[in-house]
C-alpha cells in the first residue's frame, strides 16, 4: 500500500493512504488530534489516579501516539508499559522525513529509537517508557495481559469496518481492568452502541479541533 506524506491542519505531518482513501491522522492536525483524544482524555485521566499504567495501542502507525506517550511519561515521572499492534510497519525512510520531533521541539532520535526497537520484545526505551511492539492483527492475536488504558486508533470504520465489531470490541473490553479506559477519535452512533453492548460506559467528549466528539468508554 503506497503512503503520501501530507502536511495537516497544525503543521504537523500525516500519511496518506490512496488504496483507502484514508488518512492516519485528522487533516485538520495530527498531533493536536493525538494529544487531545490519547493523551488528555486517556493518558492525563488515567494518571490522576494512577502513575503505572499499561496502555494498549492498536494501530501503532507513525508511532505518533507512542511519542506523545513516552513525552508525558518523562514530563509527570509516569511508568508505562506500552504494547502496540501494528499489522503493516512502515519504513523507517519514511518515519525520519517525518515532522514530529520538530512540532514537538523534541529529539528526533526518540521517534526513530521507538521504530528501530525490536518487534515482539520488551524494550526499556527510558526508565518511564517500556515498549513491546507486536507484529500482528488485533483479530489474531490473543491478549493475555490486562490493560489500563486503550488507545483504538484503527482506521475509521467506512473504510475498515472489520475492526469496528462488537467482537473485537469485547475481546479489548476483556483485555481491560475494571475501571479500564478505552479512548478513540470516532464517535459514530452505530460505535456507541456497539460499545454500550459490550458492556462499556461510554462518555460523548469534546472532539479535537475540526471534530465535535470523540468517545471515552470505561469497564465499570
Ligand atoms: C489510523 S492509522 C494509525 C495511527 C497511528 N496510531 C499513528 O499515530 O500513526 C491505523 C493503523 O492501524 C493499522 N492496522 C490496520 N489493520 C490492523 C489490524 N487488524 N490490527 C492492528 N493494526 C492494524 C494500520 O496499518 C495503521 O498503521
Amino acid at each position: 500500500m503506497e503512503r503520501v506524506i501530507i502536511k495537516t491542519a497544525d503543521g504537523s505531518d500525516s500519511l496518506y493512504v490512496k488504496d483507502l482513501n484514508e488518512h492516519y491522522h485528522s487533516i485538520h492536525g495530527a498531533v493536536q488530534e493525538s494529544q487531545h483524544v490519547f493523551i488528555d482524555a486517556g493518558l492525563k485521566y488515567i494518571s490522576a489516579r494512577n502513575k503505572n499504567i499499561s496502555v494498549l495501542e492498536i494501530g501503532f502507525g507513525t508511532g505518533l501516539n507512542a511519542f506523545l506517550t513516552f513525552i508525558e511519561s518523562s514530563k509527570v515521572d509516569l511508568i508505562i508499559n506500552y504494547t502496540a499492534l501494528e499489522t503493516y510497519p512502515l519504513e523507517m525512510d519514511l518515519i525520519e522525513k517525518l515532522n514530529y520531533a520538530e512540532c514537538l521541539n523534541e529529539e528526533k532520535d526518540i521517534l526513530k529509537t521507538i521504530h528501530a526497537c525490536d518487534w515482539e520484545k520488551e524494550i526499556a526505551v527510558s526508565k518511564n517508557f517500556i515498549l513491546h511492539k507486536i507484529k500482528n492483527s488485533l483479530q489474531k492475536i490473543i491478549l493475555s495481559d490486562l490493560y489500563d488504558l486503550i488507545y483504538f486508533d484503527a482506521f475509521g470504520p467506512n473504510v475498515q469496518p472489520e475492526m469496528w465489531t462488537e467482537e473485537l470490541f469485547s475481546k479489548l473490553f476483556s483485555a481491560l481492568k475494571p475501571e479500564g479506559v478505552l479512548v478513540t477519535y470516532c464517535a459514530k452512533g452505530e460505535v456507541k452502541r456497539i460499545l454500550k453492548r459490550v458492556g462499556f460506559d461510554v462518555e460523548s467528549l469534546k472532539g479535537p479541533p475540526g471534530k465535535r466528539e470523540m468517545v471515552r468508554a470505561t469497564k465499570k
